[in-house]
């Protein structure tokens, strides 16, 4: 805060009597358009009422009363606005020592910090994982890493869909085809093929022999019985299935660095729901209505919530009913959040307006956190026509794109590498293209999987980032004499004649970089990592401007320790963007 610190005393003391009326200082300061200008501009139209000027007049007495100090460098006005130039080196030097010492990262903490429940992912056994439930996984993940990052008490909750009618269609797949051999790998993918194999059955049935459709489902009616009542066979199969599910799914959080608090599953809550159906019936805020239960929600434009259905089976609404009160009571939490697709947004606002009506005080601290489908160029994706693409093999995809790019491009750094170090550094590489693919765009617009326009090295990619923080590495590396750190801090900017620092590339990377914790606290505003991923772009952007237009480790001292502070700092705060990105690091590439 040192530049703003010094144009704030700076005013008041030239301000004198006047300061009441300019009104709150530190608000009224704004960033001149173009960064010629400077770096801070005071508008002096609030003045002119007790001045009895007309505001330019104002700013050019101002401008001529207030002598550079501190890290200000040039005063000058223009128009009714008087400009603040900051000293670049003094600047820099003050992002340095606030790097270390910690300031840096408290000040893109909260005033308000809060016990927030983030429950993401929530994939269902029994079913293919899919590129769309990346988007989620990655959301979520990003979300906890920026509430954290921000001061809060995060607990990452997952909410594992592995109850009710469309597992027990899977088993009854798997019952009825014995014939049919079980794979070695990829079985959730296989057990989602059941899951869809059954469900298209069923839909043929209806059209083609309606008789045998009845039992069908009848005999699927049979096998969720099974799984409630405890029926051992069927309670071994999907015991079993369930398992090999909840492990594939690990494996993937595992790939991804992705790690839960606490595991929720829908086969917990089941029983809760039903029981608050029965005690809001008792008292008369649910009602019957043709067989089934229901909240009314009309008054609220929200039609009828079904919170059971006619034949008495629960379903997802009544399990929510319970697990919402669960986060609460169990966790203590303040606020409870749910990333899910948009595609659900009715079913959130008919659950929070039924706690409501419920009288659940905490439904007001409920917010869904709404994003759109993931689509191919060539459309959407079904998983029951079979054309959503399973992770695996949106992974293999990406995976073999990048390794022949970095093949084809002999590098230096690389001579020498290992298996080891090529496969560790290609997959870091994949896993950022992966996520960065997904976050950099914002959650209500639909991102479109493009294979090409993932993995460029000079798009709007992970890997651009990455060879970003690579270079910055190398630049490190190939330092001779004393290559200074962040402590260190700058002591001097430049001799007082030929080059100091201060160019124009090297200013905007840096009053880029000090944006940072504001940039963090937009982020959990808007619950938008595309905001973070946009300033990483743009920083990394600016970076490769400096670096063409500016010779680091040639320039002379004590340009180039200023210089290589400017790429230390850059480096540390991409990292704390990567950070909460959740978005893997290298140091070559
Ligand atoms: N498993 C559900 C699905 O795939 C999503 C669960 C979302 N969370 C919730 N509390 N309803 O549709």
């Amino acid at each position: 805060m040192g530049f703003r610190a010094d144009v704030l005393r700076a005013l008041e003391g030239a301000l004198g009597a006047d300061v009441a009326a300019a009104g709150d200082l530190d608000a009224a300061l704004t960033t001149p358009p173009k960064i010629e200008m400077g770096d801070l501009a005071f508008p002096c139209f609030a003045l002119a009422k007790v001045k009895k000027k007309a505001p330019p007049a104002i700013a050019a007495e101002l401008a001529a009363t207030i002598a550079p100090t501190g890290a200000i460098a040039k005063v000058q006005a223009l128009g009714p606005f008087v400009n603040f130039h900051a000293d670049p080196a003094k600047q820099l030097d003050d992002l340095c020592q606030r790097l270390v010492d910690g300031r840096f990262d408290a000040e893109a903490r909260t005033d308000a910090p809060a016990r927030v429940m983030i429950e993401f992912s929530q994939p269902n056994t029994h079913k293919l994982f899919h590129v769309g439930h990346l988007r989620n996984v990655v959301l979520g993940d990003a979300l906890v890493r920026a509430f954290r990052a921000r001061g809060h008490d995060v607990v990452a909750a997952n909410y594992y869909g592995d109850f009710g009618i469309d597992v027990a269609k899977c088993l009854w797949w798997i019952r009825t085809r014995p014939e049919e051999t079980v794979p070695v790998e990829h079985r959730i993918a296989w057990l989602g093929s059941c899951y869809v194999r059954a469900t298209q059955l069923v839909a043929e049935l209806e059209e083609s022999d309606p008789e045998t459709a009845t039992t069908t489902k009848a005999s699927i009616r049979e096998v969720l019985r099974g799984m409630e009542e405890g029926d051992p066979e069927i309670r071994a199969l999907y015991e079993e299935t369930r398992q090999w599910c909840l492990d594939g799914f690990q494996a993937i959080y595992d790939q991804l660095d992705v790690r839960f608090d606490h595991d929720f599953f829908e086969s917990q809550v089941e029983h809760e729901g039903q029981a608050i159906v029965d005690e809001q019936l008792a008292k008369g805020v649910f009602v019957e209505s043709q067989g089934a239960i229901i909240c009314d929600l009309t008054e609220e434009g929200l039609g009828a919530c079904l919170v059971r259905k006619g034949d008495g089976a629960s379903l997802y609404m009544t399990w929510d009913l319970a697990l919402a009160r669960r986060k609460f009571d169990d966790f203590d939490v303040e606020r409870s959040m749910y990333v899910v697709g948009s595609e659900q947004r009715h079913h959130f606002q008919q659950l929070f307006a039924t706690l409501a009506r419920m009288g659940y005080e905490r439904a007001k601290d409920c917010r869904h956190v709404a994003y759109e489908l993931v689509m191919l160029p060539s459309g959407k994706m079904s998983s029951r026509k079979g054309t959503a693409i399973p992770l695996h093999v949106l992974w293999d995809t990406v995976r073999d794109a990048i390794r022949t790019r970095m093949e084809s491009e002999g590098r230096d750094e690389r001579a020498g590498w290992d298996a080891t170090r090529w496969n560790e550094t290609v997959e870091r590489v994949v896993v950022a293209c992966l996520k960065y693919g997904m976050l950099h765009v914002t959650n209500n617009r639909r991102v479109v999987f493009d294979v090409e326009a993932w993995t460029n090295p000079e798009g709007d990619t992970g890997a651009y980032l990455l060879y970003a923080l690579a270079r910055i590495a190398g630049i490190q590396r190939k330092a001779e004499g004393p290559v200074p750190t962040l402590a260190d801090g700058v002591q001097d900017g430049g001799a007082s004649e030929g080059e100091a620092f201060g160019h124009e590339t090297e200013r905007a990377l840096l009053g880029h970089l000090l944006t940072w914790p504001d940039v963090l606290a937009r982020m959990e505003s808007t619950c938008e990592p595309a905001v973070v991923a946009t300033f990483l772009f743009d920083a990394t952007k600016l970076f490769s401007r400096f670096y063409a237009a500016c010779p680091i480790l040639k320039a002379p001292e004590p340009l180039r320790t200023a210089r290589l502070q400017l790429v230390n700092a850059t480096e540390a705060v991409l990292r704390r963007g990567f950070e909460v990105l959740g978005l893997p690091v290298v140091d070559a590439m």
